[in-house]
């Protein structure tokens, strides 16, 4: 069997070079050119990149125990910890995605969209208030940390601590910086890695400090996702074991972060959509006007809406890992200790699976039916996202506020290129409220 073909010499400069400015533009032009499998990049940096459905059972499902998230996902190691689930090998991973999962299985998703109802919509009455356009990502942003916050710590005043709040924001512009800048860690003052390194101190004693202050006064029942995890129900299988500091500390800034970072995004494209696809988006307004925000939820057209905008546009637009033995994916032969790249993006416009790939068509959606390889928004399986139905709730609960109360203008003519590891739109999404 062939190895990843990659491009060499001149070629291979001309697609760094594009990738540093546009790496979901270089990978579409290197699946065209070459088709489900290349590589490119250097050091650190070179991933083999494969697309579709074949290569996303292979990676995600099959032959999972083939791969490790050593390597993969490093760049968000300075963040979330060395024991995030995202960096978790097995067996650690599966004993602590135990312990995290149950925190998210939706006893409490109706005061979570609550929170999220009283957090946004204030904000968009301020923006329809104001006249201003403003740009829709940017704002969103600081609010979505806030909400995830409360979801994560509950009431903690640390939750509502503005201070520490922009500092967990501004900890996610290190690891959404190109790759190649990653590479330069600098300690020296005014430098973007001295910035992050203060201010994720910052972050950490408070945390630390909240983590502590619940050991010493548990709560009697517990309120929020961090309670759960310092003291874990005794699952079936018998492994709720309670959690380290360090791992409590990861777990939390993990979750809040990789939360509010997508949730942001996917939102932010969704009312892209609506501008780009108006009629598609006066269906959703009708439907999401004709009940209350728990209908929302179930509102069989605004999830299609939704589905689809997370096709053509997903967040995280890529899954990582590296090799830790030889193993064959999409016909090619990989060898152990390479790094690679599931293209969720590219796999997402497979002309064989979805009809017209690139155009927005929600109805695809319609019978409920999608190969769960073709379309992995969420990832699959024993990796599947954790806060899938949360960010999902999310997205559909802003929507029905949006929809039922205000009315959209957009800030300048789009389309708006989607860059950046977690996919945003490039330059932000200007947008302009009006009251109903
Ligand atoms: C629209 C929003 C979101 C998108 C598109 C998204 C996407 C994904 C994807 C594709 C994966 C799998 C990565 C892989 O296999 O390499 C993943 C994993 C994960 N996500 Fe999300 N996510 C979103 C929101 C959230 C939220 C709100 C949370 C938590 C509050 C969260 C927590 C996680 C965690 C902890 C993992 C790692 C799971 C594991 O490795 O066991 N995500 N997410």
């Amino acid at each position: 069997m062939p190895p990843v073909p990659s491009p060499r010499g001149r070629a291979h400069l001309d697609v760094l070079s594009l990738a540093g400015d546009d790496i979901h533009g270089a990978v579409a032009a290197l699946h065209r050119e070459y088709g489900p499998a290349f590589a490119f990049g250097f050091g650190p940096i070179r991933f083999s990149w494969f697309v579709g459905r074949e290569a996303a059972r292979t990676i995600l499902h099959e032959e999972r125990d083939a791969f490790s998230q050593q390597g993969g996902y490093d760049f968000l190691k300075p963040v979330g910890g060395a024991t995030a689930l995202i960096n978790s090998d097995e067996p650690e991973h599966m004993v602590r995605r135990r312990v995290v999962q149950p925190a998210f299985h939706g006893r409490e998703l109706a005061s979570w969209l609550a929170r999220a109802e009283a957090e946004l919509g204030p904000w968009f009455d301020h923006l329809a208030d104001s006249g201003d356009v403003v740009d829709f990502y940017r704002g969103l942003r600081p609010r979505l940390v806030r909400v995830v916050a409360s979801i994560v710590l509950g009431d903690a005043p640390l939750a509502s601590d503005e201070a520490w709040l922009q500092d967990v924001d501004a900890l996610m512009d290190f690891p959404g910086r190109p790759m190649l800048e990653q590479q330069w860690k600098v300690p020296l003052p005014g430098t973007p890695w001295a910035r992050f390194v203060a201010a994720r101190r910052r972050v950490d004693r408070a945390l630390y400090a909240e983590i502590e202050r619940r050991r010493t006064q548990p709560a009697d029942a517990p309120q929020d996702v961090l309670d759960m995890l310092i003291r874990p129900r005794e699952d079936s299988e018998g492994t709720g074991r309670g959690m380290a500091d360090v791992e409590l500390r990861d777990q939390s800034l993990s979750l809040i972060s990789a939360g509010f970072d997508t949730t942001s995004a996917a939102l932010s494209w969704v009312v892209a959509m609506a501008f780009e696809h108006p009629e598609a988006w006066a269906r959703v307004r009708e439907e999401l006007r004709a009940g209350d925000v728990v209908a929302a939820q179930r509102a069989l057209y605004t999830d299609a809406f939704v589905k689809e905008t997370l096709r053509l546009r997903p967040p995280a637009a890529a899954a990582l890992r590296r090799t830790v033995r030889p193993i064959r994916i999409a016909g090619f032969d990989v060898p152990a200790g390479v790094r690679v790249a599931l293209s969720i993006l590219e796999t997402h416009r497979d002309p064989g699976v979805f009809d017209e790939p690139l155009a927005f068509r929600p109805e695809r959606f319609a019978d409920g039916s999608v190969d769960p390889f073709a379309y992995v928004p969420f990832g699959y399986g024993a990796r599947h996202c954790i806060g899938a139905a949360t960010s999902t709730a999310l997205v559909k609960t802003a929507l029905w506020v949006l929809a039922t109360r205000f009315t959209l203008e957009q800030g300048r003519p789009g389309p708006f290129r989607p860059v950046g590891m977690t996919l945003h739109p490039e330059g932000g999404l200007p947008v302009r409220l009006h009251h109903v």
